[in-house]
């Protein structure tokens, strides 16, 4: 990566060996910041404004203006997976995203894969833009094919597993074929971002909670899959949520993970793994001085780790304030050598 900053891969290749400590946020980009909201209030549609490769790149550079951070993420959504697949979705306020249909109403939905990546170019001519644009590595993200199965199942955020178990247990095998429709339109779709400029995958499984010793049938399989059609020189980030990673580690060939909060990253940091996330955004209402204490802390207890990346264990709400964060930030960084 030439002169560019490239301790996040460094670290992800547990090989960042200076005693600094590579930073990015979940959602780093989004609704707690007002220069987001300016741009967000143009649109009533959150797609409407994602189909905008302009737009995105501006919304990816935001936090890059704001804070000291190692790494940029493609402003897109894992929504647009079913999105190009025929079933589009809407963000209404309050609700979270409703799909325009949903296995539950309607058993015979369709998946279309035929146009599935072309529907998808607005998000690798972003990608393209912004790769032109930073000094810093570019992850890409996908959502995990079983993440992308539960909203299609549900039509909406879920509630809670009972309807989807039900499902799994009469119908595995249509199940199984949604699962494999997704997963080859997601192999092409990390494919052209890796082609368009994406430096390493992230592959948000936020629902494999929900599954537990089904959770290698339905999940763990097709996330191996597609890991193992990655080019090797492209690190591949692991996000589950409602799950600790021991149970993960052993049966994938991904060596890169993003706890959740509930998960405790010091059972895992002396693994040969690469590690981030399991901070508590909520933390950042903590008041100025202790979170400075909290930077302090952590820097002085990861920063000989050559595997560690400060990450959050789940995405930034709108109800965090950007300077708090800021200061955080500042103090972890400027520790760094
Ligand atoms: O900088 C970034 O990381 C932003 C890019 C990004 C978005 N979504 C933009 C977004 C990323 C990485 C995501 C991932 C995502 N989207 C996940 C995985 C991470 C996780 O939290 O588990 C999931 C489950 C989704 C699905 C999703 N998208 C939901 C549930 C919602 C609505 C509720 C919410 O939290 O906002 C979205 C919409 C969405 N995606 C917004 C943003 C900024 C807000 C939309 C708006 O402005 O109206």
């Amino acid at each position: 990566m030439n002169s560019k900053n490239s301790i996040l891969l460094d670290a992800l290749r547990r090989e960042n060996n200076q005693e600094n400590i590579p930073i990015w946020l979940l959602r780093q980009a989004g609704r707690y910041l007002p220069e987001y909201m300016k741009i967000r209030s143009q649109y009533s549609d959150f797609f409407d404004m994602i189909r905008k490769p302009d737009i995105c790149k501006e919304l990816t550079l935001q936090p890059l203006r704001r804070y000291p951070l190692d790494a940029a993420i493609t402003f897109t959504d894992i929504l647009t997976i079913p999105d190009a697949m025929g079933v589009p979705v809407k963000f209404i306020k309050g609700k979270g995203p409703i799909f325009s249909d949903s296995i539950i109403k309607n058993p015979q939905l369709e998946l279309k894969s035929q146009n599935a990546i072309k529907n998808l170019d607005y998000v690798f001519e972003a990608t393209k833009l912004i790769k032109a644009d930073i000094n810093v590595p570019l992850i890409g993200f996908t959502g995990s094919p079983w993440t992308l199965f539960v909203y299609l199942f549900y039509g909406e955020s879920p509630k809670n597993r009972n309807e989807i178990s039900g499902y799994l247990k009469n119908n595995s095998s249509n199940a199984h074929s949604y699962l494999k429709a997704m997963t080859e339109v997601i192999h092409e779709y990390i494919d052209a971002q890796i082609q368009s400029g994406a430096d390493c995958i992230q592959i948000f499984d936020s629902w494999g909670g929900m599954l537990d010793q089904d959770y290698e049938e339905f999940s763990l399989q097709y996330i191996n899959e597609l890991a193992k059609s990655i080019p090797s020189n492209i690190p591949i980030i692991l996000y589950t949520r409602g799950k600790t990673i021991d149970s993960i580690i052993e049966s994938t060939p991904i060596s890169c993970f993003n706890l959740d909060i509930s998960d405790n990253i010091d059972h895992h940091i002396n693994k040969s793994i690469a590690i981030q996330g399991n901070f508590d955004p909520q933390k950042f209402h903590s008041d100025v001085n202790e979170l400075e204490e909290l930077a302090t802390k952590i820097f002085e207890k990861y920063k000989k780790n050559n595997n560690y990346i400060f990450n959050l264990g789940s995405g930034i709400t709108p109800d965090i304030d950007p300077d708090k964060v800021g200061i955080f930030l500042e103090r972890l960084s400027s520790l760094s050598s």
